[in-house]
């Protein structure tokens, strides 16, 4: 748990932690960038994350498909920021100084060896701010870009994802801390007897190593996870540092906050439990009415086709002969028993279409994150109070309009500081120790 001051009693207080999901509509490309650099404009990409270090946000994070379909291509999310994570944030670590930097990497299509060099190599470039949003993947037909013709089952992907990480932390200490140093005739002295093979045998994976890249800053990068399933939730309670959730309802987030932090006591009790970060797309007016029509706007602006086929890629059906205003048939959905896609997406819907009774408009236009409509004040009070009752640790914000992400910078973020909700400064130079986690030896 991260602090800030202290509070009338003399012990730490909580605070909350901001997270960027990067990515905006259509209109965001030409934010800071001239015509002339195209339409995958790297500099607004850089503008937004700089704009969150202003803000003094604890970290940008990059989402990522290995995949992609004629719709996913129409998604704003995916047209303004469409890099592939490590590489972005490679870049974008080089052009600010202080902002935690997180990237989605796949465990069921790389290999360990692979990615600890890579996030390595990034935590020791960005001195210490690297994250890594660790997925197991299953969208879409993705299986068939790495030479499978079936996606791996929900439950091996799991089992590998958890050998997966198990590998890579065995990597990144396959450097003692110190086999690295500076002579006092400033050369480099490597000592090989403080590099050590790892000589892991197991399910998924055999690998020797050593790594060939020194320990990273942070020993490990921040890990974060998003397991919604039991396999999902246990993966998270057992090695995330942050979980990003999905609560639209408090009661939805008071449920999965217990249910992380039961499993991560009885898993991992010499950690603490992973700081939990709900997902929210929040609307800024300066005042109520302005934002209000930020709300319209933005749903009117919606791909109702892209929209569409996104709720068919995570319930894996068609709903295209469907009629728009009737009742989901419940014979069309998959039995839940036996889905192999993510399933805590794929639950939110079936709830909803089973539960609620909804329709194909209602599905295509369900927001799967707590959306929050109002002036500065307004906004800042829904977040300090779903914080204030252990609902979450921080927020990690989605597109809404660019002028609301300002408006949250400019006029939301103060307040929420002056009350103490959020940091002034970074206290350290490192995403972990920034947010109170521990370096694990
Ligand atoms: C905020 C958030 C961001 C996510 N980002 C990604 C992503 O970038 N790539 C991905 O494959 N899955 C992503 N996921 C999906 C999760 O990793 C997870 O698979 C999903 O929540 C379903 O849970 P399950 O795998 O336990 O069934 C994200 C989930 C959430 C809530």
């Amino acid at each position: 748990m991260t602090d800030t001051e202290s509070n009338s009693q003399g012990s730490p207080k909580r605070r909350m932690v901001l997270i960027q999901t990067l990515g905006f509509g259509d209109g965001f490309w030409s934010v800071g960038t001239d015509a002339a650099d195209g339409p995958m404009a790297y500099p607004s990409v850089l503008h937004t994350v700089q704009r969150c270090e202003e803000g003094k946000y604890d970290a940008v994070f990059q989402g990522d498909t290995v995949q992609t379909t004629p719709a996913a291509l129409r998604f704003p999310l995916y047209r303004s920021s469409p890099f592939e994570p490590i590489t972005l944030m490679s870049y974008l670590a080089a052009h600010t100084e202080n902002i935690g930097i997180i990237a989605t990497a796949s465990t069921t299509y790389s290999e360990p060896y692979n990615l600890a060099r890579q996030f390595a190599s990034m935590d020791l470039l960005s001195g210490g701010r690297a994250g890594w949003n660790v997925v197991t993947s299953g969208t879409g037909e993705d299986y068939r870009n790495f030479g499978l013709d079936e996606l791996p089952s929900h439950g091996d992907r799991y089992r590998r994802a958890t050998e997966f990480v198990e590998v890579t932390r065995a990597l990144w200490r396959s450097w003692d801390r110190d086999a690295a140093s500076v002579r006092p005739d400033r050369s480099v002295d490597i000592d090989p007897d403080k590099i050590h093979k790892i000589n892991h045998v197991g399910e998924h994976f055999r690998v020797q190593g050593p790594l060939n890249v020194p320990q990273p800053a942070q020993i490990d990068p921040v890990i974060v996870q998003a397991g919604a399933s039991p396999e999902g939730i246990d993966l998270a309670a057992s090695i995330a540092d942050i979980v990003f959730s999905l609560q639209p309802t408090p009661q939805q987030g008071r449920d999965y906050v217990e249910h992380i932090h039961t499993r991560s006591r009885e898993l991992r009790p010499e950690v603490s439990p992973p700081i939990v970060v709900a997902g929210i797309r929040c609307f800024v007016g300066t005042t109520q009415e302005e934002a209000v029509v930020k709300r319209r706007k933005f749903l009117a602006g919606i791909d109702f086709e892209a929209n569409r086929s996104r709720v068919e890629l995570f319930l894996g059906i068609s709903l295209s002969d469907l009629p728009l205003d009737e009742p989901i048939p419940l014979d069309r959905l998959p039995d839940a028993s036996d889905f192999q896609r993510h399933q805590g997406f794929y639950r939110r819907y079936w709830e909803y279409a089973v539960l609620e009774r909804a329709t194909v408009r209602d599905l295509v236009q369900l927001d799967l994150h707590w959306v929050v409509v109002g002036s500065a004040q307004t906004v800042a009070q829904e977040m300090a109070g779903r914080f204030d009752a252990g609902i979450c640790d921080g927020y990690n914000f989605q597109a809404a309009d660019v002028e609301s992400f300002e408006l949250m910078i400019d006029l939301v973020v103060p307040i929420l500081q002056k009350q103490g909700y959020v940091q002034k400064e970074y206290a350290s130079p490192h995403l972990r120790t920034n947010l109170g986690r521990v370096l694990e030896s």
